[in-house]
């Protein structure tokens, strides 16, 4: 039998330490000297480009299961998210999604996304002050979101409200709350607004929305979603939102802080497609993933075990020098760069990338616009920290003034 190589002491971390499994200064050492390393006992750390689409593509040698979740948890399928399900489950929901989450479809939200930024905006503007992430960044993707999904607007803000804490709660690492297992005893409230608007779409099929398509969605030998995993996908599409909330986060940071940036993108829609790219490679808001070896492997001849926890690090490979010349830098004038990370690759690619891509436009245009009328700054004395989150990158606050 092989013997299992041990940890790599010089580049031992705690992974689940934000501080280190964030410092990209760290992370881009690693990817120089040892790009597929052992950070911590049964860990893999995969940190080049090509190395890290390669883990995310074999979905047959490395699992996505209990990927969010903390060692030895596992939970029902019906209370799993679409990114934590293996085949055969993954790609039959995929297939019924797919049809949704299109280019075209996106398009179509673009109206309600617009209204909806300008309408956030100008609240601000009113109010001369406010916090453009807990007011607009947080709210504004789950409510396209929610909008897709069929959800009045009135609901919206609640909801995204309860998803946000669900996704900070014990729910994720372990399955259950205080209150009991799975989402309906952890978070009855969220599940009685979600399960009301199933039932609508079980007793009338005038419905046409993302949720009517997952009731009546069936395969050939009868299968369907089911309105429990129905319910926890919804979570996970409004949940899966908030990682927009952060590009916005990061977008806006720049738009307030760089007068250049700025000026580069007025009335530039090339640059600015480039901008929502470029900000998506260079500070991806999801910053590293997990999967299981399924059997002994190789990643670029380093050899990996059955069992093994592999942490595929999104900004490491997007700011790889190998794919993206002058990596560390935020560039607008890198043409067709190699598809980045952010999203993922292969089988998972992150279902909302279309949308995601058209937020990230809209917000940057309609900033643009409230800024040629109207002067806002960050208030004064304000430090840039990190959301409280292992995974995510972006800003926790973003506390605006109106000064003109
Ligand atoms: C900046 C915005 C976003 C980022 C950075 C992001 C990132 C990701 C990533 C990295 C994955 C792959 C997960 C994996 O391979 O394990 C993923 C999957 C997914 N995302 Fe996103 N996401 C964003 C926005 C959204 C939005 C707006 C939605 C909802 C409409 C969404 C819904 C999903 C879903 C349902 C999956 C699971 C896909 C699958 O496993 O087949 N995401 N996302």
């Amino acid at each position: 039998m092989t013997q299992r190589p041990g940890i790599d002491a010089e580049f031992a971390f705690d992974p689940n330490d934000a501080a280190k499994a964030k410092d990209f200064a760290l992370m881009a050492r690693i990817r120089r000297e040892k790009p597929v390393c052992r950070p911590a006992d049964n860990i893999v750390l995969v940190t080049r480009y090509a190395d890290v689409t390669a883990v995310f593509r074999d979905s047959k040698g490395f699992s996505s299961v209990g990927d969010m979740r903390a060692p030895g948890i596992v939970v029902p399928a019906e209370e799993s998210f679409l990114g934590e399900l293996d085949a055969p489950l993954h790609p039959k929901i995929r297939r019924v999604l797919h049809r949704t989450f299109t280019i075209a479809k996106a398009k179509e939200s673009e109206p309600f996304t617009r209204s909806a930024v300008r309408r956030r905006l100008e609240q601000i503007v009113a109010a001369g002050k406010g916090d453009l992430m807990a007011e607009f960044a947080t709210v504004i993707p789950g409510s396209v979101s929610a909008d897709l999904l069929g959800f009045p607007e009135e609901q919206h803000a609640q909801l995204m409200t309860w998803c946000n804490e669900l996704l900070h709660s014990s729910w994720p690492p372990t399955g259950r709350t205080e209150k009991g297992e799975g989402i309906a005893a952890g978070f009855p409230e969220l599940t009685a607004c979600i399960d009301e608007q199933i039932e609508r779409r079980i007793a009338d099929d005038r419905y046409d929305d993302l949720l009517a398509s997952m009731v009546r969605s069936r395969g050939d030998d009868g299968w369907s979603i089911g309105a429990h995993h129905t319910r926890t996908l919804v979570v996970n599409m409004l949940a899966g939102s908030l990682s927009a909330t952060y590009m916005v986060g990061n977008l806006l940071y720049r738009l307030l802080t760089d007068d250049g940036f700025v000026a580069a993108l007025r009335g530039d829609d090339v640059r600015i497609d480039r901008a929502v790219e470029e900000s998506l490679r260079y500070e991806a808001p999801v910053a590293f993933l997990w999967r299981t070896a399924r059997a002994d492997a190789e990643i670029a001849g380093t050899p990996v075990f059955a069992g093994e926890h592999i942490l595929c690090h999104i900004t490491a490979g997007n700011r790889d020098e190998a794919a993206y010349p002058d990596a560390e830098s935020f560039r607008l004038d890198r043409v067709e760069p190699p598809e980045h990370l952010a999203f993922g690759a292969g089988p998972h690619l992150c279902l909302g990338n279309h949308l995601t891509r058209l937020i990230g436009r809209v917000v940057i245009e309609e900033m643009l616009s409230l800024m040629e009328r109207t002067r806002l700054e960050l208030e004064p004395g304000f430090v840039w920290q990190c959301v409280n989150h292992l995974q995510e990158y972006g800003p926790e606050h973003l506390p605006v003034r109106v000064t003109r």
